[in-house]
Order: structure tokens, then C-alpha cells, then sequence
């Protein structure tokens, strides 16, 4: 049978744009997507919905999407991970979470054993406004840190890490994931090209691997995966008991 649901998603969001005020489009938009993709066939992790497919993403078509909190695979797969492979859940704990993604933010921020801070430089979703190289928290403060494609827009990535360790507690975890430079040379030819553009565009760096100075700041790396090309690494390590 043909999936209609990505056209009739179109059709909604037309309509929606046209008919419905600004403030409430997000939420009608929603309701209308809980519908079109009712089912049982996949789970999102961060909201515990079920649905028939997860939808793509609004400006990368190939991203897949939970219908209704948003998450994106690697926001799913990071919330798996601490929920499968670490306690942190089951705990007491204080994390700290930069420029947050909505759906991991929104299920981070209601677990009842949380102490909860979102931050950014600037911009509407994060809890508080602060430069990464430069965070107002004391020493030790921070069970758990969780940092997305944050280290690659800053220009003294060493000095943010440095930070971030300061801030995490003796046997705490720092969660990254950045673009970091491809393991083959044509890989890395073609990011030196792009990164001519994403360096003036978005201040991006592709050609970096944040992972050397996270072993150089002395954190245990527990957990290294990168994506097929290399281009993407997954970073989990933890900050040894005595540093
Ligand atoms: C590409 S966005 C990542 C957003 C989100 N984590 C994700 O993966 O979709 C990069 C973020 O880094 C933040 N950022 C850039 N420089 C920063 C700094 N010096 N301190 C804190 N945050 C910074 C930007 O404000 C922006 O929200
Ligand atoms: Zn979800």
C-alpha cells in the first residue's frame, strides 16, 4: 500500500500555516501528526510514544523524527544509552546539558531525581545564557554533561573541555558528539573544502577531534564510536575519582 502520510503532512502544514495563529501552529501541528502517524510499529525512547514511522525532519529530509517530542536518532540513541547502559537515571543526580536539543531536554528536565540546567550562549531554549570557556558553576559541581555538536562552533575547543571537566564531578560523565575530521585523506580532503564554508558560515570545524584533548585533560574514555566516514565521533568518558 503507498504511505500517504508524508504528503498529508504537507497538506497540514499548509493549511496550518494559513489558517491557525503563530502561537498555536506548533501545538495544532502536532495534534495533527499524532494522527497521520498513529501505530504501533516504532517507539520513540525520550517520550515512550508509538507510532507508525517516525517522520523526516523539517530541513534534513533524512532525519528521522518523533512525531511528538522531535527527537532525532541521535537524540534517541543518547537517551538510550544512559538509560540501558548507565544508572544515571536511577540516581541523584545534577547534569548539565549545553545548548539543548528540545526533546532530550524536555525529558531530562522531568526526571524526578535531576538537578536540571540547561545553557547556551544566547538564544530561547537553554535555561541559562554562559560561555562554555568561561562557566560560572564551582568545581565538581556536575554528575552528568551532555554537549552536542557545541564544541565544534568554538574557536579554543581545549579550553572548553577544560571547563567542562573542572565542572564535572570526580566519577562523572561527559557525553559529546561532534564533527570531527574523517579517518580516510579523501574524506578529509573534501571537509578541508567544506570547512572553507562552514567556518565562515556557522563557525564550524570539521577537522578537529575534541576526543585528544578529552584524554589529555585526564577523563577515562569509556566509549568511542564514529560514524561510517569517520566524520561524526560519539564520546563517552568519565572524570577519574582523583584528577
Ligand atoms: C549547532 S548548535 C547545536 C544545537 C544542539 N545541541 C543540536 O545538536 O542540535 C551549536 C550551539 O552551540 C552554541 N554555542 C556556540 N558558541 C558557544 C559558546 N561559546 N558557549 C556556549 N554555547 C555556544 C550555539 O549558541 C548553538 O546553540
Ligand atoms: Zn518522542
Amino acid at each position: 500500500m503507498t504511505d500517504r502520510t508524508q504528503p498529508l503532512d504537507r497538506i497540514a502544514q499548509r493549511l496550518v500555516r494559513s489558517l491557525v495563529p503563530a502561537p498555536a501552529r506548533r501545538f495544532v501541528l502536532r495534534r495533527i501528526r499524532l494522527l497521520l502517524y498513529r501505530g504501533e510499529r516504532v517507539e520513540c525512547p525520550c517520550c515512550g510514544g508509538r507510532f507508525s514511522r517516525f517522520m523526516p525532519g523539517l530541513s534534513h529530509r533524512a532525519v528521522r523524527v518523533c512525531p511528538r517530542c522531535g527527537a532525532q536518532e541521535r537524540h534517541r540513541a543518547l537517551w538510550l544509552y544512559l538509560r540501558e547502559r548507565t544508572d544515571l537515571l536511577e540516581r541523584d543526580i545534577s547534569i548539565l546539558h549545553w545548548a539543548p536539543e528540545y526533546a532530550l531536554q524536555r525529558s531530562l528536565s522531568r526526571l524526578p531525581n535531576a538537578f536540571y540546567v540547561s545553557a547556551d550562549l544566547d538564544g530561547d531554549e537553554a535555561m541559562q545564557h554562559m560561555d562554555i570557556t568561561d562557566v560560572p558553576f564551582k568545581d565538581d559541581a556536575f554528575d552528568l554533561i551532555v554537549c552536542v555538536h557545541v564544541l565544534e562552533h568554538i574557536p579554543d575547543d581545549r579550553r572548553a573541555l577544560a571547563e567542562i571537566t573542572r565542572v564535572l564531578r570526580p566519577g562523572g560523565r561527559l557525553l559529546l558528539l561532534d564533527h570531527v575530521r574523517g579517518s580516510a585523506r579523501i574524506v578529509r580532503a573534501v571537509q578541508w573544502l567544506l570547512e572553507r564554508l562552514t567556518l565562515r558560515l556557522e563557525g564550524d570545524h570539521l577537522l578537529r577531534r575534541p576526543i585528544e584533548h578529552v584524554r589529555a585533560l585526564g577523563l577515562r574514555v569509556e566509549r568511542d564510536e564514529r560514524s561510517k566516514l569517520g566524520v561524526v565521533e560519539r564520546v563517552a568518558a568519565r572524570k577519574p575519582e582523583a584528577i
